[in-house]
């Protein structure tokens, strides 16, 4: 190996450690972002290059690209608690009498801080790198996300040389949380994609974090803040502001809200000083925690069995405001579901106005008993689309207005249906239905579908309305209208130019995309990439039965139903049709991935239940690469099941009195070919890690 090489990726190392520092810590940019980008190119290349040199605390695994399948578990070595909850003055006035009174009335200080709204996250650094990133979990134990903590830019993989010395082991604690603009982003994008929406931040970022890919977690731009230090044994430091300050010192991300407080008053001031300027942060937040500062008085204090009693939190009462409910409108989705909602005299509310305020579904109404013209209790607590949660009834206008359902679609005037088990009305004129179609478009041109450069949501749905498109096909006829197009106003020639070149672009965007892009109910993004993989054409997907796409891992029955219904109605054929004359991938290009033995040829599997040693995609994966098939359902003519823990008991039964032998995960694995029978693929991957570069390939180093 060359030393040259080695020296400069350590030297890049070191320069992009530097630059993320100034950067996330510091808010400055030495650099412009395509001269960082140009050096972390450099050195993603030289990694894979040469791999022996690639580092775990590399900062090119921002970008994430590791994939696992299962969490492994850590204990915590010191048990994650939580804290006591506060939620008035006298509640916070009665804690610093309890502490006050255990330091026998001893000088004492307080700290300050604020509560970030995200996911406890325990971190590990050894020898100034960081080591483990554990989940709370269940406070005693926690899930291992190291590779999914490190795509969090904000936090320092390796500690910078300044400030106290430190121990060689040490932990932090502090909050994962996702960023609100990022938040917001992240709703739009599902709003438009006909997704169910999240809740609010905490969810986001814990559902996040517990994503297999790392190269996803990386997309959804988590941030941390640090709120404590441990070590082993006694604390290096005094007090609990001395850690925080040295972990600031060392490079780790500390919100600078925490104050030191000497007396209740104090903390009281902190409190109401940041009851409304907490909004004005890009992070949520739900209260404030209130720490003893000096880390013997902690110690003297003590715990309870759940919680310490030299901490507390004090949690804001959601904000609630009172207002007159003037209507409500019912929009309709791609989907066809009807989401009711409230359209209010504006109030302010969270450091917003609020005007509109969701009301999910017609139950809810009921439920609330709503009437046109109440006045309502609206809500912004954790979440941020407001909502209304109850009635001033005795407030009740004398001429309010009951609330009448529509029966009626309100766009298209189709009767509305409510399947069975469904929350929502929805509207069945998928095909005519003009805000299902408008969003629809607006879904095929979105990022993560085609991506059509100069095509935005806005501009399509102005087509649209337009008559100027009329479904996903229709765009690959715009340059035709070029001249047309470019007599709208704001469109222009160069708008033009550009839109025409986007749809050449889009020509070449990968099958899977194409398929996540034709809307299919259920088939998101992950799905159709499954789906993809698994039929490479449009042709073998739309002739696939349901039974038969459900055997594709990670694709449900309620998905495979709704897919082979897509393909049976002859209106969505025709239109892949004409995507087809329009130029659009429908087939994934590239090599077939090659099976590597035909052991199991003519030999049908189902596996059920959780497996020891392979996720159920590799095992589904390993059974098809030797000339195996999958299926879903239990016959007469099964192979086998395989069965692993947790099984239901219903489908062992039925493999017994239809005959269907029933084996382990081991007599499975025995069934393959033995390592050296086969060429084994070259791989650097050590079998213990669980990792790959493509989610449910395998390769033989990690199996045999
Ligand atoms: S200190 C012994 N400080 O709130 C517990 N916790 O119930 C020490 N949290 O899920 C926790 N901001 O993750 C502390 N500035 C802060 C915090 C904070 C948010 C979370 C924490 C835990 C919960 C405590």
């Amino acid at each position: 190996m060359s030393p040259d090489i080695e020296a400069r990726i350590i030297a890049l190392t070191e320069q992009l450690h530097h630059l993320n520092y100034q950067y996330y810590q510091l808010d400055h940019s030495e650099i412009p972002d395509q001269a960082f980008d140009a050096l972390l190119a450099e050195l993603a290349r030289l990694e894979a290059e040469h791999p022996a040199l690639a580092r775990p605390n590399s900062p090119t695994r921002r970008v994430g690209g590791t994939v696992t399948k299962q969490f492994p578990t850590a204990e915590h070595r010191y048990p994650m608690l939580s804290l006591g909850n506060t939620y008035s003055e006298t509640d916070l006035r009665e804690f610093d009498e309890r502490v006050r009174k255990g330091l026998e009335g001893a000088e004492m200080q307080y700290v300050c801080e604020l509560k970030f709204d995200g996911v406890a996250m325990s971190l590990t650094y050894e020898h100034d790198e960081l080591a483990q990133g554990v989940t709370r979990g269940d406070g005693t134990r926690g899930d291992v996300v190291t590779n999914n903590v490190r795509t969090i830019r904000n936090l320092p993989l390796h500690l910078r040389p300044a400030g106290p010395a430190r121990p060689a082991e040490f932990e932090v604690r502090g909050e994962i949380f996702m960023p609100l603009p990022v938040f917001g982003e992240l709703n739009e994008e599902r709003e438009a994609n006909g997704e169910a929406l999240l809740a609010n931040p905490r969810n986001a970022a814990s559902g996040a974090l517990k994503l297999q890919d790392s190269a996803q977690v990386a997309a959804r731009k988590l941030r941390f803040y640090a709120y404590s230090f441990l070590m082993p044994g006694r604390s290096q430091f005094e007090t609990h502001s001395a850690s925080l300050e040295a972990l600031s010192a060392w490079g780790l991300p500390v919100s600078d809200t925490w104050r030191r407080c000497a007396t209740i008053e104090q903390v009281l001031d902190f409190v109401h000083e940041w009851d409304k300027k907490r909004f004005g942060l890009p992070v949520a937040t739900d209260g404030i925690v209130i720490k003893v500062d000096d880390f013997r008085q902690q110690e003297l204090l003590g715990y309870t069995s759940k919680s310490p009693r030299w901490a507390i939190s004090f949690k804001y009462p959601a904000e609630a405001g009172r207002t007159r409910l003037q209507a409500i409108q019912y929009q309709v989705g791609r989907t066809g579901a009807v989401t009711p909602v409230a359209l209010l005299d504006p109030v302010p509310l969270a450091g917003t106005v609020v005007k509109r305020a969701s009301l999910h579904n017609a139950n809810q109404i009921a439920a609330l008993d709503l009437r046109l013209g109440d006045l309502v209790f609206v809500e912004k607590g954790g979440e941020i689309i407001p909502k209304v949660t109850g009635v001033d009834l005795e407030a009740r206008p004398a001429d309010s207005q009951p609330i009448v359902y529509p029966t009626e679609c309100p766009a298209c005037g189709t009767p509305l249906i409510r399947p069975e088990g469904e929350a929502h009305f929805r509207c069945p004129n998928d095909r005519g239905c003009p805000p299902q179609r408008k969003a629809k478009l607006e879904h095929f041109v979105s990022r993560k579908a085609l991506d059509i450069d100069g095509l935005g949501a806005e501009t399509v749905g102005r087509f649209f309305d337009l008559g100027l498109v009329t479904d996903a096909a229709s765009l690959y006829e715009l340059p035709a209208k070029a001249e047309e197009l470019a007599q709208l106003e704001r469109m222009g020639e160069k708008s033009v130019q550009r839109l025409v070149a986007g749809l050449e672009t889009s020509k070449q965007v990968p099958f899977d995309r194409v398929l996540f892009g034709l809307g299919i109910r259920y088939v998101g993004e992950t799905v159709a990439e499954k789906l993809a993989a698994h039929y490479r054409t449009i042709e073998a997907l739309a002739a696939a039965t349901a039974p038969e796409l459900a055997a594709v891992p990670e694709v449900g029955g309620v998905i495979a139903e709704s897919a082979a219904a897509w393909f049976q109605e002859p209106a969505n054929l025709d239109l892949v049709e004409r995507l087809r004359a329009g130029g659009v991938q429908l087939a994934l290009t590239g090599e077939a991935p090659q099976p590597q033995s035909d052991r199991l040829a003519g030999l049908t599997f189902v596996l059920s239940g959780v497996f020891e040693l392979h996720s159920r995609d590799e095992l589904q994966h390993l059974i098809q690469q030797h000339g195996g098939k999958i299926t879903g359902s239990i016959s007469k003519k099964l192979s086998f099941l395989v069965a692993g823990d947790k099984m239901g008991p219903a489908k062992r039964e039925k493999a017994t009195t239809l005959n269907v032998p029933i084996i382990g995960e081991t007599e499975l694995l025995a069934m393959l070919p033995a390592a050296g029978e086969t060429p084994a693929a070259p791989t650097n991957e050590s079998p213990a890690t669980p990792t790959s570069q493509a989610p449910g390939t395998l390769t033989q180093g990690s199996l045999f």
